[in-house]
């Protein structure tokens, strides 16, 4: 084992703790340094994770010279801007998802990197479970033959996060729950199938549980209590398609809230084989002149977080690819902003 990177971690609220322990788990990794800007905050996860460089300005962090990376862990309004710093202050970055508040920021991030020649990769840690990783593998290896139509569920019955807060206002958010949780399963798509060219999409998004919220039913409230003072004024339900020139097609439902069923699926169809992520893994083909449904195992252990970390360290000391490219990112912004301006036209548009 070689020398171990020197992580800082700006804003250490839910996910800033989550890379903190990841990293604590790749022996190449040292977390030097955390921020945030709540003092109180910053002591008590400085305290929790045995870091004792406590930062309150993140420009303050940057200017450490011995941190060499950092994650990047604070509400998505402050991705661009932090991450653009930490490439001129001559920093790798992983940044947290989504990428930005839309492409335009996602693209500017990716000329900071470039003009830093510094290593970005995407916080889209949805690629790094087994299961996913198995799914690719039978992908790639031609199980599915020609891949034509995708489908997404991903729907929590009340799940809005911090409702209130920043994660329900657009101006700090860039949206609800499709830029919130679906861009993992956009980037799980197109990760796994290789369909990298949205064209053209058809969606609409609603907003019917957060306002009122005094209305809004709930049996736990992560990310902290409603701020009834608060702003909610985001996406809580999103359904469209997309089309990938005119070979394939990926139909989703997103929701925050709504009145269904939990679930969590993704669903690729092909001409020799058809795949279900979420619950069992299945491979859905034929075998003999028979039907057969044959559930993928994989391991149960590994891969999330810290894999993501070991990942980012390997491709930081020139060993690997980034896991998840910055052009990748800069994709799923894309397709976002046109799912999102698909419905404020309420029409089909470019992507
Ligand atoms: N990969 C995942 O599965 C996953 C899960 C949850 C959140 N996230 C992403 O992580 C990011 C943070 O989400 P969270 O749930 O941890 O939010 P959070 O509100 O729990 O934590 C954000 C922290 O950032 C701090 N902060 C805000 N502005 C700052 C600044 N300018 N400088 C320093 N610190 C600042 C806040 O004080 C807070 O402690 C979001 O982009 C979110 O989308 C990813």
């Amino acid at each position: 084992m070689g020398k171990k990177v020197k992580i800082g971690i700006i804003g250490v609220g839910t996910i800033g703790s989550v890379h903190a322990e990841a990293y604590a788990k790749v022996p190449e990794a040292q977390v030097v340094a955390l921020c945030d800007l709540l003092p109180e905050r910053l002591q008590e996860k400085g305290k929790r994770h045995g870091v004792t460089r406590l930062f309150e300005s993140y420009h303050d962090l940057l200017a450490d010279h011995e941190i060499e990376a950092v994650s990047v862990c604070v509400p998505n309004r402050m991705h661009a801007p932090i991450a653009i710093d930490a490439f001129k202050a001559g920093k790798h970055v992983l940044l947290e998802k989504p990428m930005a508040l839309s492409q335009k920021e996602g693209m500017a991030i990716v000329a900071a990197r470039d003009a830093a020649k510094k290593v970005l990769t995407m916080g889209m840690v949805r690629r790094q479970s087994p299961d996913a990783e198995v799914v690719k593998a039978a992908i790639d290896s031609g199980k599915l033959g020609e891949i034509y139509q995708i489908r997404i569920r991903l729907i929590r019955r009340r799940g809005i996060p911090g409702l209130g807060g920043w994660f329900t206002t657009k101006g700090e958010s860039g949206g609800g729950g499709l830029i919130d949780i679906g861009v993992h399963f956009f980037d799980l798509a197109m990760w796994t199938t290789g369909l990298w060219n949205p064209t053209r999409v058809s969606a609409k998004v609603y907003s019917k549980f957060g306002s009122p919220m005094e209305d809004y039913h709930y049996i736990s409230m992560w990310a902290g209590p409603p701020k009834f003072d608060g702003t909610f004024d985001v996406d809580d339900y999103a359904a469209g398609m997309v089309r990938f020139g005119d070979k394939a097609t990926l139909s989703f439902e997103v929701a925050w809230a709504a009145n269904a069923k939990d679930e969590q699926m993704l669903e690729i169809l092909g001409t020799k084989g058809g795949l279900v992520v979420g619950g069992d893994t299945v491979l859905l083909t034929e075998v003999d002149n028979m039907m057969a449904d044959i559930k993928l195992n994989f391991k149960q252990d590994g891969g999330g977080f810290p894999q993501e970390m070991a990942k980012f360290v390997a491709a930081v000391k020139g060993e690997a690819e980034p896991p998840a490219t910055g052009e990748q990112g800069v994709i799923a912004m894309r397709l976002i902003d046109a799912i999102y301006a698909s419905s404020a036209q309420n029409a089909e548009v470019a992507v």
